[in-house]
C-alpha cells in the first residue's frame, strides 16, 4: 500500500477518535450501562449473569430456542410462593369471540403475577427483554402454571383468532416458558408440527405423550421461546404447542407472552389522564 492510499484511512481514524473524546468524557456512564436495568442481584440472591452462550436453537419451523438456567433457583421459588395461595382454573380465549372461558383443553391453575411488581419480577423481565429483543411493555403480567396429575394443556397457538384479543397490544409475536419445577414424568412441553420431531431421540424417560412431537422435558430454571410469528409478521401455524399431562410430581410453570405492540394500556392512559387533567408542569 501507498504511503497516499494508506493516509486518508488514518485521517478518517483520527477524526473518528476525536469525535469520540468529547463523548466519553461527558457521557461515560451511559456508554458503559444498558438502557435496560439487569439486577445484579443482592447479597440474598447469587449474581445471575446475563449468558446468551446458554442458549440453543430446538427448532427453526417454529422458531424456538432453549436457554439453560435462565432462573436461578430462587428466582423459581419465590414465583411460586407468591403464587400457590391465589391459583385459579386456567380459562381459554373462545375463538370466535375472544370471551374467557372454561375448557377440558385445559385444565391447570394459574394467577398473574403483576408487571414489575417486585424486584424479582422487575429482574426476570429485564432479562427476557434483553433476550428475545422485545420491549418490557410489549409483555403481558407473567402467569404461573400450576399442572398436577392429569393436568394438561391441549396443543393450540397463542396468536389469537378473534379480534377482541388483538385490540391490546396487536399479535402475539412470542411466548417464553420458564420451567419453576422439575417434573418426574410427563409435562412436557411438545411442538407436534416443528419439523425436528422425527430427528428426536425418544427415550423411555419421555411420556406417550411426548413422542407425539418436538418434546422439551421441563428443567428447574430452563425457559423456552418460541415465535408464534414469521419475521414477516403472518402467523406461523406450526407453533402449535401443547402441555403433556404430568404423569408423577408437578410442573410449575411461567409464561410470558410478548405482543408486537405495547401491551401497557393502564399506565398509558393514566398518564394522559393527568396530562388532560392539567397535571403537575414536567419542568419548574
Ligand atoms: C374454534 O373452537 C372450536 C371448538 O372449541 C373448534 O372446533 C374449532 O376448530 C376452532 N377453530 C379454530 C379456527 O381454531
Ligand atoms: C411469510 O413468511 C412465511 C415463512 O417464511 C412464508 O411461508 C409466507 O409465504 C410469507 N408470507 C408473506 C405474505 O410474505
Amino acid at each position: 500500500m501507498s504511503f497516499r492510499n494508506s493516509f486518508i484511512p488514518f485521517f478518517i481514524c483520527l477524526s473518528i477518535l476525536s469525535l469520540d473524546f468529547p463523548l466519553q468524557s461527558s457521557g461515560f456512564r451511559e456508554m458503559r450501562s444498558s438502557l435496560i436495568r439487569l439486577p445484579n442481584g443482592n447479597s440474598h440472591h447469587h449474581h445471575h449473569p446475563f449468558d446468551p452462550s446458554r442458549v440453543t436453537q430446538i427448532s427453526r419451523h417454529p422458531r424456538a430456542y432453549l436457554y439453560r438456567n435462565f432462573l436461578t433457583d430462587e428466582e423459581c421459588d419465590h414465583l411460586i410462593k407468591v403464587a400457590k395461595d391465589k391459583l385459579q382454573k386456567s380459562m381459554v380465549a373462545d375463538n370466535r369471540t375472544g370471551k374467557s372461558k372454561e375448557s377440558t383443553v385445559r385444565t391447570s391453575k394459574g394467577m398473574f403475577i403483576r408487571k414489575a411488581q417486585d424486584e424479582v419480577v422487575v429482574g426476570i423481565e429485564s432479562r427476557i427483554s434483553v433476550w428475545t429483543f422485545l420491549p418490557v411493555e410489549n409483555g403481558e403480567a407473567l402467569q404461573v402454571l400450576h399442572y398436577e396429575n392429569g393436568q394438561k394443556y391441549l396443543p393450540h397457538w397463542d396468536y389469537f383468532q378473534d379480534k377482541t384479543n388483538q385490540a391490546l397490544g396487536g399479535h402475539r409475536i412470542a411466548t417464553v416458558l420458564m420451567y419453576l419445577s422439575n417434573v418426574e414424568k410427563g409435562g412436557e412441553t411438545i411442538f407436534p408440527q416443528s419439523e425436528m420431531k422425527e430427528s428426536q431421540l425418544k427415550t423411555d424417560e419421555d411420556s406417550k405423550c411426548a413422542k407425539k412431537g418436538y418434546a422439551v422435558k421441563p428443567k428447574q430454571g430452563d425457559a423456552l421461546l418460541f415465535f408464534s410469528l414469521h419475521p414477516n409478521a403472518t402467523i406461523d401455524p406450526l407453533s402449535l404447542h401443547g402441555s403433556c399431562p404430568v404423569i408423577e410430581g408437578e410442573k410449575w410453570l411461567a409464561t410470558k407472552w410478548i405482543h408486537v405492540r405495547s401491551f401497557d394500556r393502564k399506565r398509558v392512559s393514566a398518564s394522559k389522564k393527568e396530562r388532560l387533567q392539567g397535571g403537575k408542569p414536567q419542568l419548574s
